[in-house]
């Protein structure tokens, strides 16, 4: 037999170790192959492939990934690797309780674990659902092995009589219409029936889409790859190429730390304020970022969102869905209008630049993906504030808020945790008016715990019988990418832990000013003084297991939310005894 080209030499694969001596350990994991049916020339010698796959009979957005793994897996196949199929855990955003951030470092873990352990030397992480995305990648940055991400792909639009519908978006709508009484159970119903028609992650602009976009903004996964819907044949097709494509990674020692750097993640939030996407991705981009030893600060957010413009008229913040951002050019031609914006000499997993990936990308219609001269908002995707409430930082969306609460000052309405808020909030003498800041305390990580997507408060029913359709408020908690409203996010440090959230009480005055990015409580401060020495943490509703780990580790959502032992440091040994 002819020897394999150097920088094919099998003798390079970290398999290798596995499969390749003479000696007693490899004897044994040989013969373990041949029990499953594997001839040598099957696996050995090969790069083996580890597909990571979020499927599971929950996994309602990733219902189609048993069929795609197979998919992946010829294309594996064709590239001359051997792929091995590996279930990780699944995360529904709808099923998973508290909330799948809190299990978003758990699936990072195992990802973290599974790749390191095992005979693996690259890897396709299938994800799409919410926490699936930051979740896979963060275990594969910290594995350092060359890693693809293939993104689930939005659902079809949803349907309901002759209106399309959104994921979320279009929910919180017609939910409050219900609630003030303007629409027939039947008609709630049919709303049920049409609102998921398909495989798929949310089809608004909401978490999925957003990392789905800044993924490919990275470089992590395939130019165009973000945006496919789930159901179309090309969707199909993407995933052999990914198949194809990570082998060639393997050989190209293509690690996710020789693709991200800081210029990276200043394209991947250029591309999220331009897509006025998901608040979530703060977290989740920080996160990844620490992963890798690379400084992201809120305020990083803040300066790109001064100066890029939301072009991406998409729900919530405007008014398309994701298969017409598909059609329309997707994440490329997006990019390719804001090229001023970018660092294109950025690498990605496709061997090239992103200004490579995307040369002669085009903008299919004008009014999905707006001219900069004819933006949805001139800037402000999102917006970082600080002040007396939010010392270390808090962030708001002013783009999918009433534009006459931007700059609001009024009287606190307090709810103590969200089950104060759920007994409370409908109650016919509740003292409220449409000027009242509804906040909610023990909402964050911590505090609920979890920082579940509580923020979008609901408006009290008898304001909403009155015509009110948004207010004031104001968490610790994160919100859902597909809601709305004037909305401040993320409070920290969080009122659990002790921030300024855990000392307001009925009645005091909150001025929000967005343009000046202040969050501010007007209470005196000898009486602020007077409640915090005043102030008891609350107790632990966790004692055991993952939920202790994740209380006494987890992280502030300025950085990330990740455990403090995770975030970057020395390297973790190889397995190096066999
Ligand atoms: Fe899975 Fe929205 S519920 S992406």
């Amino acid at each position: 037999m002819p020897s394999p080209p150097p920088d094919r030499d099998p003798r390079r694969l970290r398999s290798w170790r596995w499969f390749g001596p003479d000696d007693l350990r490899s004897f044994g994991h040989r013969s373990r192959l041949r029990q499953m049916g594997l001839a040598a020339e099957d696996a050995e010698g090969k790069p083996v492939i580890g597909i990571l796959n979020t499927w599971s009979d929950l996994a309602q957005c990733h219902s189609h990934f048993r069929a795609r793994a197979e998919e992946v897996k010829r294309g594996v196949w064709q590239a001359g690797g051997f792929p091995v199929e590996i279930p990780v855990l699944s995360l529904s955003e709808m099923f998973v309780k508290p909330t799948a951030m809190y299990h978003r470092n758990l699936l990072a873990m195992e990802v973290e674990e599974v790749l390191r352990s095992q005979p693996i030397d690259g890897c396709v992480l299938m994800g799409g659902c919410d926490k699936t995305v930051p979740g896979l990648l963060l275990g594969a940055i910290s594995a350092g092995l060359p890693a693809l991400f293939f993104p689930a792909g939005p659902m079809l639009a949803g349907r309901y009589r002759e209106q399309r519908l959104g994921s979320g978006t279009d929910v919180w709508k017609f939910w409050a219409e219900r609630q003030a009484g303007c629409l027939s159970e039947c008609a709630w119903r049919q709303i049920e029936e049409g609102i998921a028609r398909s495989p798929g992650t949310c089809m608004t602009m909401g978490t999925a889409s957003t990392m789905a976009a800044v993924v490919e903004t990275l470089g992590l996964s395939l130019p165009g790859s973000a945006t496919i819907p789930a159901v179309h044949s090309a969707h199909a097709r993407l995933a052999g190429l990914c198949g194809r494509r990570i082998v060639e990674m393997v050989w190209e020692g293509l690690t996710p730390r020789r693709i991200i750097s800081r210029a990276a993640f200043e394209n991947a939030i250029v591309a999220a304020m331009a897509l006025c996407g998901s608040t979530n991705c703060i977290v989740h981009l920080v996160a990844l970022a620490r992963r890798a030893g690379i400084p992201l600060a809120l305020d990083d957010f803040d300066r790109i969102s001064r100066v890029v413009p939301v072009i991406a008229n998409l729900r919530p913040a405007g008014a398309h869905l994701m298969e017409d951002f598909h059609e329309a050019g997707g994440v490329p031609a997006l990019l390719s209008r804001l090229r001023d914006h970018l660092s294109l000499d950025c690498p990605t997993v496709t061997g090239r630049t992103l200004g490579e990936n995307i040369a002669g990308a085009a903008v299919l219609d004008d009014d999905v993906i707006r001219p900069l001269d004819r933006p949805l908002d001139a800037a402000g995707g999102t917006c970082v504030l600080r002040g007396s409430l939010a010392p270390d930082g808090c962030v708001i969306k002013p783009t999918a808020a009433d534009p006459r609460l931007l700059v609001h000052t009024g009287p606190a309405l307090v709810f103590a945790d969200y089950a104060a808020l759920k007994a409370r909030i409908d109650e016919p003498d509740l003292p409220v008016t449409a000027d009242t800041v509804l906040v909610l305390q023990s909402a964050g990580p911590v505090g609920a715990p979890g920082m579940p997507e509580w923020g979008m408060l609901p408006i009290p029913k008898k304001l909403l019988a009155a015509g009110v359709r948004d207010m004031v408020r104001i968490s610790d908690a994160r919100m859902s990418g597909t809601s709305y409203g004037t909305c401040v996010l993320h409070v920290a440090p969080e009122s659990a832990v002790g921030g300024p959230l855990a000392l307001v009480r009925d009645g005091d005055s909150i001025a929000l000013d967005v343009p000046a990015r202040r969050l501010d409580l007007l209470v005196d401060p000898a009486e602020v003084a007077r409640r915090r020495a005043a102030w008891q943490p609350p107790p632990r509703r966790v004692h055991r297991g993952y939920g202790r780990l994740y209380l006494d580790e987890v992280t502030q959502a300025p950085e990330g939310c990740d455990f403090r032992f995770l975030e970057d440091g020395p390297s973790t040994p190889e397995p190096d005894i066999f």
